[in-house]
């Protein structure tokens, strides 16, 4: 599995996530360029690893804002998400060689998530912060239409 490309059908329909997951793909598409290469993969996995974190920190302020009856379950993917990288983290401090059974796993983590788990909480986001706030994509704006006539 080489590279992701972003295409429409990752899109949550709000621009400010959107861009952060595009940020994380980034971080997963670098990680893979530098699969052999362990002082490189040790500033993308922390470098990855950060930013994850505060991206999920925003996604629930943003869930508990609209307050997303799903919070605490999506906040429990998010946990054991996170302790399931830092494993992965303490085997390649280690000395061990994860990085293609690391990539592999995000690849295919993201990928889910974002088109399951985070599209589900976007037509609550977009019905509290409004389709303005929201600056849904041109894809999701006739959804929307659909959905609130608007
Ligand atoms: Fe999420």
């Amino acid at each position: 599995m080489a590279h992701i490309e972003w295409t429409d059908e990752l899109s949550v329909g709000i621009e400010a996530i959107d861009k952060q997951h595009q940020r994380i793909i980034e971080y997963v598409n670098k990680l893979y360029d530098n699969l052999h290469d362990r002082r490189a993969m040790a500033e993308v996995l922390a470098d990855a690893v950060e930013y994850t974190e505060s991206h999920f920190g925003f996604e629930e302020t943003m869930m508990e804002e609209a307050g997303y009856p799903y919070l605490r379950a999506h906040k429990r993917i998010h946990d054991l998400f996170v302790r399931r990288v830092a494993k992965y983290k303490e085997r390649f401090l280690a000395g061990e060689d994860i990085g293609e059974e690391l990539h592999d796993t995000l690849v295919r983590w993201l990928i889910t998530h974002i088109k399951s788990e985070d599209a589900n909480y976007s037509a609550s986001l977009i019905a509290r912060f409004g389709r303005e706030e929201a600056k849904i994509t041109k894809k999701k704006k006739s959804w929307f239409a659909r959905l609130f006539g608007g």
